[in-house]
């Protein structure tokens, strides 16, 4: 059916496994999960990985706290994780870990082969030490007053109040979130990677990436600034790999995680015949790699990334998409509002389509950030998801089960409004293609219109009365049911278990997307069911009241490693 099938590796950003999954990754795994399935469907060889990010002082600090090991914190952290994925139907071919001998193998073989050709250096640097609690202090784990507006209780490298950025050293005042003592300054030696060599090769490279506009303005502005060389290590007590060749220095997280995607394909390829890990990861394959990752981790994903990759003889990615963030009512998420709502709470009242569904009505393939209206989102859904796309089948679904003993038509009595359908197939999956998933939705919902059109003007419930009419009411039926059929084909990435569903009441095995293409016709339905119900404002008042109340979880600020600035240690 394809001209030419592609192997297409994706992968999510990794979880960091400190928290729970909250609305806000959700934006992130469902943008990359409803890709990864559109590949699929379309008949690509797609393979979708994902692990969990486990490496870091945060997590450290946490399982300290909690008296256990950080691996029995993040396995404990990742079976959450996989229970709330899977309800949501995000399902990768292999979800793994970052503290796996595969990523040890690699960030060492990476490291090594980046030594050899001189872009690893040590240099000794002075950082924030608290005697008290016995390690080195990330930035977000100071606080202090800002040296620009002095406003008080600032975190060590940027003040919240007025958006100064600034090195630890600065800040007036410092002193440590962990033990509450002023932290002293310590020298220690820590490992270097030369960035600032692969200016002009990262440069191609996001050439050849063709990322997105408002993407490349942002990389402008850094590489305006100057690429500065990346400090890789951290001292001991850390929570990581060991660096070859010492006893106390450790790999900085987001060296190591990144390199978790090679690593969670790696483990999945030993496990599969079909799977070539050079394939996918060595220059000079006809495959794909795609990241989709947040707009707050892009330096890691555009810039340390692809020079760490193209300097140790790995391939480079074929191109990194990007994401903006989730507000809820048009602000952050927050807690006292209870808008900070986790993926369980959610899940707790509330069908993990409408989510689905929402999200991919809001998302284009830009950075700009996605609002979740809480209104918007009963009314949205409600309209279209119930009031146009499963009104179809209500409408014409219970004639053929009662009156003509489950049985459709033998043809289509309008042909053309069916082909029109089958005509936007490849205008639907460009839109798909291109992360364009709000276009996507608002062309199939348009075309759920023309098919309640077409009901509205035949008015089968009239006809019915009329026993000379009876084959003109299973022939409408019979259409009606197909266009829906062939929607349901169109959302099957974005509403997986919602079409499911429908295939089977359809009594079919299988869906393709080029099945959209073609009518099903004389065979047997069976009973219509709704395949989904409306939202009642009730249950989104729920969820919001219980992420009031579940408001008191302790969070760590998680340093260095991308999530919501603003968590506080209890
Ligand atoms: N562990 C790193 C990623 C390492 S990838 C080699 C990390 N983890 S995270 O848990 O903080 O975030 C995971 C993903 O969720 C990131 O892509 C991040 O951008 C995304 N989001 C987290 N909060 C978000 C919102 N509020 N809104 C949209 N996306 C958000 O970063
Ligand atoms: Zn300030």
């Amino acid at each position: 059916m394809l001209d030419r099938p592609r192997k297409i590796l994706v992968t999510n950003a990794l979880p960091y496994a400190n928290g729970s999954i909250h609305m806000g990754h959700l934006v992130e795994y469902l943008q990359g999960n409803i890709w990864a399935r559109f590949q699929k469907f379309r008949g690509h060889t797609c393979t979708y990985v994902c692990a969990s990010d486990v490496h870091g002082t945060p997590v450290m600090l946490k399982a300290r706290e909690l008296g256990i090991t950080p691996e029995v914190l993040t396995a404990e952290i990742t079976k959450e994780f996989l229970k709330d994925f899977s309800a949501f139907g995000i399902e990768f071919d292999n979800y793994y870990t970052t503290h796996s001998p595969e990523n040890e193998a690699l960030v060492i073989e990476m490291f090594q082969a980046l030594s050899k050709t001189g872009d690893i250096y040590t240099k000794t640097i002075e950082q924030a030490f608290d005697e008290k609690e016995g390690l080195f202090l990330p930035d977000r784990f100071l606080r202090g007053t800002c040296p620009r507006c002095k406003s008080e209780d600032q975190y060590g490298d940027a003040c919240e109040v007025c958006g100064a950025t600034y090195t630890p050293a600065d800040l007036i005042d410092p002193i440590s979130v962990l033990s509450g003592t002023k932290p002293v300054t310590r020298k220690s030696e820590h490992y270097f990677f030369k960035l600032s060599k692969y200016e002009k090769r990262l440069r191609d490279w996001i050439d050849e990436a063709d990322l997105e506009k408002s993407v490349v303005a942002k990389l402008e502005e850094w590489f305006d600034a100057g690429l500065r060389d990346w400090d890789i290590s951290r001292d001991a007590p850390y929570f990581g790999f060991r660096i070859p060749g010492t006893d106390d220095k450790y790999f900085y997280v987001w060296l190591d995680a990144p390199i978790g995607y090679a690593a969670s394909f790696k483990n999945l390829c030993d496990r599969r015949d079909d799977l070539d890990f050079d394939e996918y990861w060595r220059p000079g394959h006809d495959t794909e790699l795609y990241h989709f990752i947040g707009k707050d981790i892009m330096y890691f994903h555009m810039l340390f990334w692809p020079a760490v990759l193209q300097g140790s003889g790995f391939r480079t990615p074929t191109s990194v998409f990007s994401h903006g963030f989730l507000t809820v009512n048009g602000q952050k998420m927050s807690k006292s509002r209870g808008t900070f709502i986790n993926a369980r709470t959610y899940l707790n009242n509330l069908h993990p389509a409408y989510l689905r569904y929402y999200y991919a009505a809001k998302l284009g393939p830009t950075i700009e950030d996605i609002n979740l209206n809480l209104d918007d989102f009963i009314a949205k859904v409600n309209a279209d998801l119930i009031g146009k796309l499963i009104n179809i089948a209500s409408r014409c679904a219970g004639f053929i089960n009662k009156r003509f003993d489950d049985k459709l038509a033998d043809a289509l009595p309008e042909p053309d409004l069916f082909n029109a359908l089958a005509d936007a197939s490849e205008e639907i999956a460009a839109h798909y293609e291109r992360r364009e998933y709000s276009k996507a939705m608002r062309r199939i919902m348009g075309l759920a219109d023309d098919a309640n059109r077409y009901i509205d003007r035949e008015k089968p419930w009239v006809m019915i009365k009329d026993e000379n009419q009876l084959a003109e009411v299973q022939a409408v039926c019979t259409q009606g049911l197909n266009l829906f059929r062939s929607l349901m084909i169109y959302l099957t990435p974005v509403i997986p278990s919602v079409a499911d569903d429908a295939r089977s009441f359809f009594g079919e095995d299988e869906w393709h997307w080029y099945c959209a293409s073609k009518p099903l016709l004389g065979t047997r339905i069976l009973k219509f069911k709704p395949l989904l119900t409306r939202i009642e404002p009730a249950q989104v008042d729920n969820m919001v009241e219980q992420s009031k109340r579940s408001a008191k979880d302790i969070f760590l600020p998680s340093a260095e490693d991308g999530a919501e600035p603003g968590m506080r240690i209890k």
